[in-house]
């Protein structure tokens, strides 16, 4: 192997190679986009790594990430394997969406979800109904705590589940529930699970995830999680009647009974109960904590959040509950919500990628089956483009009129044939909860409370360190 990369005379370099176990001491798997931040210094903007005897190729700044992404989507779109969810039931056309193979099972499963989410609530109550209605008991939640200081991480990942679980189970969660806190400790507990050296090393070295027990050992929380769905599942089927769709699970139900054709499109049981946890997962801690930093931006900036509160009652006022139609009317509360996903950085390193055939960038080469990492977090920082990338800055996204501009550099939700197909949901969901929010409440920081730390902390997701605040009704 080694012959064959020093062969390939257009690779991208990289730092030196240790027998077996590559490059994998030159990451901190805990902070990898700074890791990757460093590399860059000394080998530009796309440099090559080797986790064992896998090739990795790292791509940074927004004019690589996008020539790659956009330009050259088909040849990027390729995921790699990822050993240790095998032992959830993943195989082969059996993979969900998030870490499916690029092809033909992933396109329909896609392309019914994204379908599925776009006329969700058609003749019921829409989604954007269903968001406000949320919205509202969130904030019954926070009065109750009656101006006292709290930790509001749990009610945000309760808000927030409870939209994917009413599009998945028509169902929700009522704030306190017990099931649901269990639920969220296992989310935060799977994240941790997939994080560091060690599922690096397992997703290269399969054989050792195949050790009888392993998989039970170390991933307990993902194991319970997929029960968690089995049984919601379960449930759901006994309760169904065929002449009425409640939520996306019916749907996906309703194509499975469309016999072979639809069974070699993927729609069987395993990729439902597999969608199902995509959604779960990729859909409320990334919104959540998107949601948790916003909160915390507004106690650092508190200039801000006072900017943001005049915008909303000469708009909106006091007792009107936002709409998604007031968006185009509130330019600074806009532009604040984009600085906060651009600053809060959540999915800094994104998934990883694969090629899907030979390729070049930039004049490199790069083989088919080299893993591709996009860092993002490289991209919403990227000094060329951003006029104070480590600042929180909303003006990044306001013209000198002040009406709202978006950046072709804002990349949260990543470009492409892989970018985000809950980005209009997550959207809307920011929306309507940061204006709801400020709507209600003025937030401050405790006067006991020392100024919270502004780094995150780097699970799959950059989340911020735990916080209190006080919720201050208006
Ligand atoms: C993939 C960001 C919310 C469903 C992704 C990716 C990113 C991302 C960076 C990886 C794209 C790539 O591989 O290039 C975010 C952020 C969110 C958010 C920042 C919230 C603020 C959501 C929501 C849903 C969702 C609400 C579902 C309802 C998915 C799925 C994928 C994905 C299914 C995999 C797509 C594929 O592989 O084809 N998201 N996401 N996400 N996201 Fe989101």
């Amino acid at each position: 192997f080694m012959k064959r990369r020093k062969t390939w005379s257009r690779y991208p370099p990289g730092p030196a190679s240790l027998p077996f176990i590559g490059t994998m001491f030159s990451i901190d798997f805990r902070n990898p986009h700074r890791s990757f931040g460093q590399l860059q210094e000394k080998f530009g903007n796309i440099f090559s790594l080797q986790n064992c005897w896998t090739n990795v190729v790292v791509l940074n700044g927004y004019k690589t990430v996008k020539e790659a992404l956009v330009h050259k989507s088909d040849d990027f779109a390729d995921r790699p394997h990822f050993a240790i969810y095998e032992h959830m039931g993943y195989g082969k056309n059996c993979e969900g969406i998030v870490v499916a193979r690029y092809g033909h099972v992933w396109k329909e499963l896609r392309r019914f979800t994204l379908s599925t989410l776009r006329n969700f609530g058609m003749g019921k109550k829409s989604l954007e109904e269903r968001v406000v209605e949320e919205a509202g008991f969130l904030c019954s939640e926070i009065e109750s705590e009656e101006g006292k200081s709290f930790d509001i991480h749990v009610r945000l990942n309760n808000a927030i589940c409870n939209m994917i679980c009413n599009i998945v189970f028509g169902d929700r969660f009522d704030y306190g529930d017990e099931t649901f806190k269990k639920l969220s400790q296992l989310f935060q507990n799977s994240l941790d699970e997939e994080t560091g050296f060690l599922p690096q090393l397992l997703n290269v070295v399969p054989i050792l995830v195949r050790i009888p027990g392993v998989a039970q050992k170390l991933f307990r929380a993902q194991r319970e999680l997929m029960d968690f769905i089995d049984v919601a599942i379960d449930k759901h089927r006994k309760t169904r009647d065929p002449a009425y769709t409640r939520d996306i699970t019916d749907v996906f139900l309703k194509e499975m009974e469309k016999g072979k054709a639809a069974e070699e499109n993927g729609f069987h049981y395993n990729n439902l109960r597999l969608v199902t946890l995509d959604l779960f997962t990729a859909g409320s801690e990334t919104t959540s904590t998107s949601l948790r930093w916003a909160l915390l931006y507004m106690l650092l900036h508190p200039e801000i959040q006072s900017k943001v509160q005049a915008e909303i009652d000469k708009v909106i006022g006091r007792e009107r509950p936002p709409s998604m139609m007031d968006q185009a009317s509130l330019p600074y509360t806009n532009a604040v919500i984009h600085e906060v996903q651009r600053c809060g950085d959540v999915v800094p390193v994104a998934l990883p990628h694969m090629t899907y055939r030979d390729t070049e960038l930039q004049g490199f080469f790069i083989p088919k089956g080299t893993t591709i990492i996009t860092n993002l977090s490289s991209v919403l920082k990227d000094e060329t483009v951003w006029e104070k990338p480590n600042e929180f800055y909303p003006e990044h996204f306001l013209d000198a009129k002040g009406q709202f501009v978006k950046p072709e550099a804002f990349l949260p939700f990543s470009a492409g044939r892989r970018a985000c197909p809950g980005e209009q949901l997550a959207r809307m969901e920011l929306f309507l909860f940061f204006t709801t929010l400020l709507q209600k409440f003025t937030f401050v920081l405790p006067e006991d409370q020392p100024r919270p730390q502004e780094d995150g902390h780097f699970a799959l997701i950059n989340s911020p360190h735990p916080f209190l605040l006080r919720a201050l009704p208006r």
